[in-house]
């Protein structure tokens, strides 16, 4: 029977050895530690162990949930990882997820296993320690030392397990992650696997508990004005059994470190249990007299750092960044930031990227949100799901402002759990201006239950977050039934024009923001709809029946000061959902940008009435034979614009705002050029030349150094450029690419939704197998701890003991021993010199039952305890050419016993390096290139037939890995 505070108060059952912390180790440093668990990990695809998971009894569980299974042979990598992105296009598989070979219907490629051990050492004996995943897709089971410690549903939200009591500390320990990603949750790629990063925590027993800081402003009215008044709030864990007196220190600084103040509070936490204090409840008050307020274009940011004592002795210390700065939303102005309307420019995103798919490293969070912010886009909407925290860093730090959604709509407790972890651990993000409780619910939205539901929902967030509004992405018109009729911000999917008005008009203080809007489809660099290629026109001028261009939603929103500006889908494109088409598209034309990051011409549109940048863009490209009367567009914000055909004036057309401007220009080959004019001065030029063909290749990176730190990645351009450097906008050349020095290539992409090349080539390291068979057995008295028998000698005549029955399908072959009985099992090995000469030679049986002894050519290998293991052993050294004897001494405690006889000898190969390649889409192509822990220089060299070819240096500088588990 549980007691009955098991489960709410599961943190605190902690080993004994938790209560004896040696305090004095601590005295001045904190033993929070939090450390990267990315690197070193073995990975194998498939469910080849559906029996891992035992029920029965604890530690039972098999497999690779045993310690004692041998992994030796799986594949090495490092987190985060998305196998999804490593599979081949398969058309029977999901449309809207992008056509890969995954989940319902390809259970072969539906389950992954990862492993990794590490060692603990002696002196964290006493520490609480807490394995952290940020998001695995899907289903995850996680075991450490052979205990289950963690079944956990859901692809976004993250969940961390303490695992004090079963770690081995002074030793090596085990973790095993089972990932299903059998069955999906939304109608897009999600990717498969632990995509996001794994951390391993340390604290004392005394300590703040995950996700326990929350520091805020809170000025009156909600407008920032007079001095900033600074609040937080902690919740402090005590594990041990007699209550203790924690000394806790609030210290608020800038960025940079200078303290601006600090606040000291006393508390007793009573035995095994949990406290929640506040600066407000404790009559703490601090307040910053000169501050910056954080914004997009100033995204300023301050830093709480908690201390926690006791004793005089440092328990914890956790560093908490916020910012200053109000956001609030007014029926009538819109959006308010700091106090003033602010018109969010925002776009939805997917977590997927070429190269990576959902397995985004934190410098390409950055990256994508420096190319948003290129067109002026100030605002990111988690579409729909709960995102990585590095994006919220890269937001906060860069300035976006992020309307951070729950995946589902729900107020059963295990969502609620869920939502309430993301908004404790999302809630101290400077950039997040507003929960979103779901997306298009569409069965239940207009129902009473999904108002109620909604409702919870909502006042959860209150209850944990004063500081930010509300709203939900809701698909429909003039509706107010249902979640729109209590939703503090109503959300509008798509639906402008009347009903939008309407609704307005009926509803005139609720604030309103265009959560989804455009999805305007277009395909990077094509100009003709292509249906059986799978392309898009580039021109604003494709949008299914639910959405609009670009254009249309963009001017009825900029003339409604009410709406609070909107969320374009998408700011990039991603895999899956290829509207409008099907396969042989895998992957959507909604972005602004492509899946690489590309700009597609709708791009400078937005440019144009986003930002304050003087911005003249001309499209199509200039490469046209054949071609007579060509559409061209000029994307700007000049008062006039004047087109120029070889020198020729095409004449001088005004611009209207959020508008653009047309041409029908005879084709002749040459310079298309335009001038921009403001007040009638010049102000912008531009022109797009008719290049030649194809004849070399250019690399060009974002960033040419690179912290040597296992993580980062610099994003190279790959471009075909024609004899004088200018891109060959037609050019589809595919370019071989070499990697050496300090670096790896990551992935590649180029974009082009139809194309069905890899984006990743993974190292192979082919295995042969050859099987052990003809095995024959006697009874025998086994020497105790596994040492030599008569029967384990080589040159013994055995042929005249039993042969046991061959393996069988769905059968375990013949297990000839009874309870208590012991015997020798006997086989012959014929081996070459070629055979041994692999790196790699192990024998791996199908299970010894119960406790064996593995002996090859009278030396003994291994030993084996575990009946529902494989286990294997490296055996190259006691091989030789020609005959060999493989004999195993079995003894069998209980039940029947004896040998699996499905014993194989695996050679492995020496691993055939990954030929890296991909074609250039309309002239672009990217490779994504990550750093290595040595510094030193990464050289990246790319060819292609008949194209001069192209080698980049990049740099890497030794800098502050982060820590991390060995
Ligand atoms: C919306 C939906 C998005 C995406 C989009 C495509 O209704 O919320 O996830 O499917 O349509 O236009």
């Amino acid at each position: 029977m549980h007691p009955p505070y098991a489960t709410a108060l599961r943190f605190l059952a902690l080993a004994a050895a938790v209560f004896t912390l040696d305090l004095a180790a601590a005295d001045t440093r904190s033993p929070r530690e939090h450390l990267s668990l990315d690197a070193n990990w073995k990975f194998h695809l498939g469910d080849d162990w559906p029996g891992a998971l035992r029920l029965d009894k604890a530690g039972a569980s098999s497999g690779p949930a045993s310690e004692k299974f041998n992994d030796s042979a799986w594949r090495s990598l490092d987190l985060p990882h998305d196998w999804a992105i490593e599979l081949p296009f398969d058309k029977q598989a999901d449309t809207s997820h992008g056509f890969k070979p995954v989940g319902p219907g390809f259970p072969r490629n539906s389950v992954g296993w990862y492993r990794r051990t590490f060692e603990l050492p002696e002196a964290d004996s006493g520490k609480r320690l807490w394995l952290q995943f940020d998001g695995a897709f899907r289903d995850t089971t996680v075991w450490v030392n052979g205990w289950l410690v963690r079944r956990h549903e859901g692809g976004y939200s993250p969940f961390r397990e303490d695992i004090t009591d079963v770690a081995h500390f002074g030793g090596k320990n085990t973790v095993t992650v089972k990932v299903d990603a059998s069955k999906f949750e939304g109608w897009f790629y999600e990717g498969a696997g632990i995509y996001r990063h794994a951390w391993l925590d340390k604290t004392a027993p005394v300590a703040i508990a995950p996700g326990g800081v929350f520091a805020y402003s809170q000025f009156p009215n909600n407008v920032p004005a007079g001095k900033a008044p600074i609040l937080a709030e902690l919740t402090l864990i005590n594990s041990q059994d007699s209550s203790v007196e924690a000394q806790v220190n609030y210290s608020f600084k800038e960025f940079d470190g200078t303290t601006l103040g600090e606040l000291r509070d006393r508390v007793t936490i009573p035995p095994r249990s949990q406290k929640v204090i506040s600066t407000d409840a404790a009559g703490l008050t601090f307040t910053l007299g000169k501050y910056d307020l954080w914004s997009p274009e100033s995204p300023r940011l301050y830093k709480l750092v908690t201390t926690v004592e006791v004793d005089g002795k440092v328990m914890d210390h956790k560093e908490t960044e916020f910012g200053i700065r109000t956001f609030a939303f007014d029926p009538t102005n819109g959006f308010l930031l700091n106090g003033q309307p602010y018109v969010l420019k925002g776009t939805c995103n997917h977590q997927d990227m070429a190269g990576v798919g959902a397995a985004l490293p934190d410098a390409l969070q950055s990256f994508r949100v420096a190319k948003l912010k290129e067109f002026g886009c100030n605002a990111y909407r988690t579409s729909h799901n709960p995102p990585t925290p590095e994006l919220l860093d890269a937001c906060d730090r860069l300035g976006m402002i992020v309307m951070d959604e729950c995946r589902l709509l729900g107020s059963d407790s295990e969502n609620l759990r869920k939502w309430e972890d993301q908004i404790r651990r999302d809630r101290n993000h400077a950039s997040v201006g507003i929960w979103s409780v779901a997306n298009e619910e569409f069965s239940v939205q207009s129902t009473p239950a999904g108002a109620r539901v909604a409702r919870t929902m909502q006042e959860f967030v209150k209850a944990l977050d004063p500081t930010r509004p509300v709203t939900y992405a809701a698909p429909q018109g003039d509706t107010f039934d249902g979640i729109n009729g209590v939703i503090d911000v109503r959300g509008w999917n798509y639906h402008i024009g009347q009903d939008m008005d309407n609704y307005h008009a009926k509803h005139p203080l609720q604030p309103a923001v265009g959560t989804e809007q455009a999805s305007t489809v277009s395909t990077r660099g094509i100009y003709q709809n292509d249906a059986p290629r799978g392309y898009v026109s580039a021109y604003d001028e494709n949008a299914p029946s639910w959405a609009t261009t670009t254009e249309r939603w963009w001017s009825y929103f900029a003339d409604r000061p009410w709406l609070s500006g909107g969320f374009v889908w998408t700011g990039f494109d991603y895999r899956g959902e290829p509207t409008p088409y099907a396969w042989p598209c895998i992957n959507s034309h909604f972005g602004v940008l492509d899946v690489c990051g590309f700009p597609k011409d709708n791009f400078y549109y937005y440019q144009s009435w986003w930002t304050t940048r003087t911005v003249l863009h001309l499209l199509p490209h200039w490469n046209w034979p054949g071609q007579s009367e060509i559409r061209v567009d000029a994307l700007s914000n000049c008062d006039e614009v004047e087109l120029f055909l070889n020198g020729q004036s095409l004449g001088k057309k005004p611009m209207k705002r959020n508008s653009k401007l047309s041409w029908t220009v005879h084709y002749t080959p040459g310079t298309l050029s335009a001038k921009g004019f403001n007040g009638g001065r010049l102000a912008a030029e531009t022109q797009i030349e008719t290049t030649g063909d194809p004849a070399s290749v250019q690399l060009t990176p974002n960033r040419a150094t690179l912290n040597a730190d296992g993580e980062d990645v610099s994003v190279i351009t790959v471009a075909v450029t024609d004899a004088r450097g200018r891109i060959v906008p037609v050019a589809v050349n595919r370019i071989h690419f070499e990697v050496s020095g300090a670096g790896k290539i990551l992935g590649v992409g180029n974009g082009d939704p139809s194309c069905h090349e890899p984006d990743t080539f993974i190292a192979q390291m082919p295995v042969q197998m050859i099987p052990v068979t003809g095995w024959r057995w006697k009874p025998a008295t086994l020497p105790a701890k596994g040492a030599l028998a008569p029967e384990y000698a080589t040159d013994l005549d055995d042929s005249a003991w039993t042969a046991i029955k061959p393996k069988t399908d769905g059968d375990t072959g013949d297990m000839v021993l009874k309870e208590g009985q012991s015997a020798v099992f006997r086989a012959h090995l014929h081996l070459t010199d070629a055979d041994l000469a692999n790196p790699g030679v192990q024998i791996r049986f199908g299970g010894i039952d119960d406790h064996g002894w593995i002996f090859a050519n009278n030396r003994r290998v291994g030993e084996s305890r575990d009946w529902a293991a494989q286990p294997a052993f490296d055996i190259k050294k006691q091989l030789h050419a020609g005959d060999n004897v493989i004999a195993v001494g079995i003894s069998n405690r209980s039940g029947t016993g004896g040998l699996n006889p499905d014993v194989t000898l695996e050679l492995t190969t020496n691993p055939v390096a990954a030929s890296w390649s991909r074609s250039v889409f309309n002239g672009l192509a990217q490779v994504l290139v990550q750093s290595t822990r040595a510094p030193g220089e990464i050289r990246l060299s790319a060819r292609a037939d008949g194209l001069q070819p192209a080698t980049l240096t990049l740099t890497t500088q030794a800098g502050a890995a982060r820590p991390s588990v060995p």
